[in-house]
């Protein structure tokens, strides 16, 4: 069995039903629970924010992903790991200095990461990398699911494997779905994040299986 995760974005779920979206995942056999937390300023959305994640955290035991597209991570980065986050990332194109950040996310019990959309360089997060406990890579442009796949942006994951090396784990994010999912995995991903390929799936079961890299 390969270690690739597969995890649920919430996002193109019903955002009516959240509670009832996370345990569907949980039952279909994800292994996380990615949270798209958007401020309608960093990107063109507006999603869900904290109290919405403090709401979920008693709906699954899965870890739960945050992945802040917010101008001012700064603010809010720690609140989500306290909120019961196991992971925290925060973009590198945001308009902050994201050290302290980072380690504001590691001091409050989370894993630290910075996600770079398919525009930024690998370059970008080398200067953080003794801050990094993974990294996300955006292979679709942050803001909204449902979009293509974009091979070229998963092409910085080898540059990203070896800044960070074969034990920090490297996520990957958007328009995923079983067309896509073995390039992502070819290039080094080891998380696999899905929204419309599972939400939109006829049944969700077969929908996670079908990313998971075959034996
Ligand atoms: C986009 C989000 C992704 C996206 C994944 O900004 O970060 O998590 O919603 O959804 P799909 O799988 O529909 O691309
Ligand atoms: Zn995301």
């Amino acid at each position: 069995m390969s270690g690739v995760q597969i995890a649920a974005s919430i996002l193109n779920a019903d955002l009516g039903a959240l509670r009832e979206a996370v345990q569907e995942a949980e039952r279909a056999g994800v292994d996380r629970i990615h949270l798209d937390i958007m401020d309608g300023h960093f990107v063109p959305n507006l999603t869900f924010g904290l109290a919405t994640v403090e709401a979920l955290r008693g709906a699954t035991k899965l870890p739960f992903d945050a992945h802040l597209m917010i101008s001012n991570p700064a603010t809010w980065a720690p609140r989500y790991a306290a909120a019961g986050c196991q992971t925290v990332a925060i973009h590198v194109e945001a308009p902050e200095r994201h050290a302290a950040t980072l380690e504001s996310i590691r001091s409050a019990g989370a894993l630290a990461g910075l996600a770079a959309d398919p525009g930024t360089p690998v370059d970008a997060l080398s200067a953080f990398a003794e801050q990094l406990d993974f990294a996300l890579v955006m292979t679709v442009k942050s803001g909204f699911g449902g979009q293509s796949y974009q091979p070229e942006a998963a092409a910085r994951i080898p540059a990203l494997r070896l800044l960070l090396g074969a034990t920090r784990l490297i996520h990957v994010d958007g328009g995923i779905k079983a067309g896509t999912a073995a390039d992502a995995v070819k290039q080094g991903a080891d998380v696999l994040i899905a929204g419309t390929a599972l939400f939109s799936a006829p049944e969700m079961e077969a929908a996670v299986a079908s990313l998971r890299p075959k034996a």
